[in-house]
């Protein structure tokens, strides 16, 4: 098949993996509505028995730490707010678009699952360092930011194998062997998925380019969050993204972070802290 029409046929799948269930969509246009109040994403939630669970189970694991038991929605609404219930719906929508179909056997994407969610956290943790506000898209954004990775899989899990072959034989990065094999990168696959989840352009702009920043233009520093994440989270060893090489920083990236020593390890602090507490969250999710 030519790369041309591997891009294309790969592209038009994007739509079945991007499509939320209903209420995951009604949900995400209650969030970016400016006038919503909370009452409005209580009722959403509720009109959901398996999404109002599982909100309710994630409310109340150790991952938020709260003191006291939340047991209806509007509490578990007042208490958590808009973003972080924002980020735990996408994390329950996006971790059921990583485990449809079957794939490629020589791929773990329960490995990759975890390798998203540890660069959510890393992203998370980076944008608040950062004084970033909206560090909550952030770890959204880190989420999905290899999602083009199971879209190929899912859908072309022979040409997923060739790739997966070429990073072994010819030790290039994933990145190289998408572009010889497919014509087109797991970022730009990545980029039509949040289009379709209606992610802030920034952080669109982010998931194309979080291989190499300096192409973000006007988004680089959110480009840069991303790719430092991913970096971060490969050299702590949290899942694994299909890459045989060592994880490289970009030049412009280190050149640009300044980060001394002592934030450096306070980081790594609060990563390591997240990832523990978010262990509740992965088995409830
Ligand atoms: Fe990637
Ligand atoms: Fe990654």
């Amino acid at each position: 098949m030519e790369k041309a029409t591997i891009e294309k046929k790969l592209l038009e799948r994007i739509t079945d993996i991007a499509t939320l269930p209903f209420v995951v969509r009604k949900l995400m246009a209650t969030l970016s509505n400016p006038r919503a109040s909370a009452r409005d994403l209580g009722r959403v939630i509720m009109s959901d028995q398996a999404l109002s669970t599982k909100v309710l189970r994630l409310t109340n694991s150790a991952y938020y730490g709260l003191a006291q038991e939340i047991t209806n929605i509007n509490h578990a609404v007042a208490v958590l707010g808009l973003n972080t219930l924002r980020s735990m719906t996408l994390s329950i929508a996006s971790h059921s678009a990583f485990f449809k179909g079957e794939g490629c056997p020589f791929f773990d994407r329960k490995k990759l699952w975890l390798h998203s969610l540890g660069t959510a956290i890393c992203a998370r943790v980076l944008a608040r360092h950062f004084g970033l506000a909206t560090f909550e898209d952030f770890f959204a954004a880190g989420l999905i930011h290899d999602v083009g990775k199971v879209i190929v899989d899912q859908y072309a899990p022979m040409l997923f194998h060739n790739v997966i072959m070429l990073t072994i034989k010819d030790k290039v990065t994933f990145y190289e062997a998408e572009q010889r094999v497919l014509g087109i990168t797991h970022p730009e696959i990545g980029r039509e998925a949040a289009l379709k989840w209606c992610f802030p352009s920034f952080l669109i702009d982010a998931i194309a380019n979080h291989h190499d920043p300096v192409k973000a233009g006007r988004s680089w520093e959110a480009a840069s969050i991303i790719h430092l994440a991913n970096y971060f989270c490969k050299l702590k060893g949290i899942g694994e993204s299909g890459d045989q090489c060592s994880p490289v920083l970009d030049p412009s990236v280190e050149k640009a972070i300044n980060i001394n020593t002592k934030a450096l390890e306070n980081i790594f602090t609060d990563i390591d802290k997240d990832f523990k507490n978010s262990q509740a969250f992965i088995d409830m999710i």
